[in-house]
């Protein structure tokens, strides 16, 4: 199989994982809660834009994006996120079901782009920049947030003294971001790099947050199945190490927030 088509094949995997997510994906959504509405003083103050919420998910920050623009187009590439979102979502809305490296829309047509922990999916990441910056006005800008490599230590090290498999996605570094996104048509005008330190009563509970959230698709694990039971209670047992005197298991998320804008190249 060539390198795009596991590419492709990948990304159906990842959404049809967001998908099975729908309907458990808001319960469970407190760091993407936390993280949206961290950009809030980063949108514009102008209300007669027309903005592109990339990565929409269930739509809870496109809803809150609706009630301050004039136009709002929620984009994801899984349909029941898609399906959940325009069921319950303001009706103004314009859904669109399509892939970030792939965006149907004309270019230089978007004022902005609102994108909440959704980039880290997207592999390779430079085409979906191109694509974010082709569809932009020039002067427009990328409001995002994303997880930086760091994430989930705790989990990925107790799995590393069990096997040598995938368990935590691969996150970018803070210097490839900036490297990325501080591209020939672009320019990081403000970032922020924040560990964000959420509590579980045990490591199940963790992996049914992430369950929960639909963010649970490795593309690069070997083994397809579930680990074995023998490993898991290995994995948990090494996770002890992470235990704080509260009886709380914590795990890391290193987020990076940045504020790009289209700069004529
Ligand atoms: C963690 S959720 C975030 C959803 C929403 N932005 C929020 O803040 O609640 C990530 C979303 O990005 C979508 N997504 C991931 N990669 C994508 C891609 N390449 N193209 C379009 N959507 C993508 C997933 O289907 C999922 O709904």
């Amino acid at each position: 199989m060539s390198y795009k088509e596991q590419q492709t094949l990948d990304r159906e995997k990842i959404a049809k994982s967001f998908g099975l997510a729908s309907q458990s994906y808001d319960v469970s959504a407190r760091l993407q809660r936390f993280s949206g509405k961290h950009l809030m003083p980063w949108l514009p103050k102008q209300n007669d834009l027309t903005v592109l919420d990339l990565g929409a998910g269930t739509g809870f920050f496109t809803d809150l994006l609706a009630s301050s623009y004039t136009q709002v187009i929620g984009l994801d590439f899984s349909k029941d996120m898609l399906s959940f979102a325009q069921a319950t979502r303001d009706k103004s809305i314009h859904w669109i079901e399509a892939d970030a490296h792939k965006i149907p829309l004309q270019d230089n047509s978007i004022d902005f782009i609102y994108s909440n922990l959704v980039i880290q999916w997207c592999e390779p990441l430079d085409v979906a920049i191109n694509e974010m910056l082709r569809v932009l006005k020039p002067g427009g800008l990328i409001i995002f947030t994303t997880l930086m490599d760091g994430t989930l230590h705790e989990l990925k090290s107790s799995w590393k003294q069990v096997d040598d498999d995938q368990h935590v996605i691969d996150f970018k570094t803070e210097e490839e971001l900036a490297q990325l996104f501080n591209h020939d048509g672009a320019r990081v005008i403000e970032h922020k790099c924040q560990d964000i330190v959420l509590e579980y009563q045990n490591v199940i509970h963790l992996a049914r947050e992430l369950k929960g959230l639909g963010a649970n698709h490795l593309p690069q694990k070997r083994n397809r199945g579930l680990s074995g039971k023998d490993k898991w209670f290995a994995m948990i047992k090494h996770y002890q190490d992470f235990l704080e005197p509260s009886g709380i298991y914590p795990a890391t998320y290193r987020l990076y927030s940045g504020l790009v804008v289209k700069v004529n190249s």
